[in-house]
């Protein structure tokens, strides 16, 4: 029988509460984040520990069959997978944030000026649809310390308790999208007995919660 892979975050956001939920479907794994793959000792399953922002692209490519990941991350990297179930959890949203003293009051204030954010997609979109011309700059991490380093006057990133926020004297401006976890499926995975299976135990761990 062949294997199943499910690819879930190393680390972050939405790790501990991936491990919980796949726990909570009876699998039984070491979740070991230094061998980056573990197997599932009663169930045809491998979990593989990733960046969540590889988590697509592994599985629009069929490397992993499953994967775990924020909407957002899905969004931007813009590719084919389908949408097999939201998981209520991870709930966040990308936000435009700006410095406390900043005298950017509306949104026509961004044009002209430079957003440092790691979704330049989602971000150009919603600015093409406000018909606001800004300077996107993309980095990868460490997007609220920007403005404070001059490499930008607003940040657009995803805000959870607003905790980072705060603690880099940002205010958030505007909302830009909300996401939660979801799982997504290969489009590739042929509708299995062990795939849905799975997504079986999901849903019932989801509708005990409810
Ligand atoms: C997001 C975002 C902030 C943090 C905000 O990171 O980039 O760093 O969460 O959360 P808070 O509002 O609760 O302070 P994420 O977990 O997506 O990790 P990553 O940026 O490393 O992918
Ligand atoms: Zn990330
Ligand atoms: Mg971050």
């Amino acid at each position: 029988m062949k294997t199943l892979k499910i690819a879930i975050q190393k680390s972050g956001r939405l790790n501990e509460k991936s491990v919980e939920l796949l726990k909570n479907c009876g699998l039984n794994f070491e979740n070991y984040k230094s061998s980056l793959i573990s197997p599932v000792s009663n169930f045809p399953l491998e979990i593989l520990f990733l960046r969540d922002d590889d988590i697509p692209e592994y599985v629009q490519d069929g490397i992993a069959d499953l994967g775990i990941v924020g909407e957002n991350v899905i969004q931007e990297t813009e590719v084919e997978v389908s949408y097999l179930q939201r998981l209520g959890f991870g709930k966040c949203s990308l936000k435009i944030a700006v410095p406390n003293n900043s005298d950017i009051n509306s949104l026509a204030d961004l044009h002209g000026k430079a957003i440092a954010t790691t979704y330049p997609a989602i971000l150009g979109k919603f600015l093409k649809e406000q018909n606001i011309t800004s300077d996107i700059r993309t980095i990868s991490g460490s997007v609220e310390i920007s403005p404070g380093l001059g490499l930008s006057d607003a940040i657009c990133d995803l805000v959870s308790t607003g905790g980072t926020l705060k603690s880099n004297g940002l205010k958030p401006f505007a909302d830009v999208m909300s996401s939660e976890a979801v799982l997504i499926g290969s489009k590739a995975i042929a509708e299995s007995d062990l795939v849905l299976e799975l997504i079986q135990r999901i849903q019932s761990v989801l509708r005990a919660k409810e």
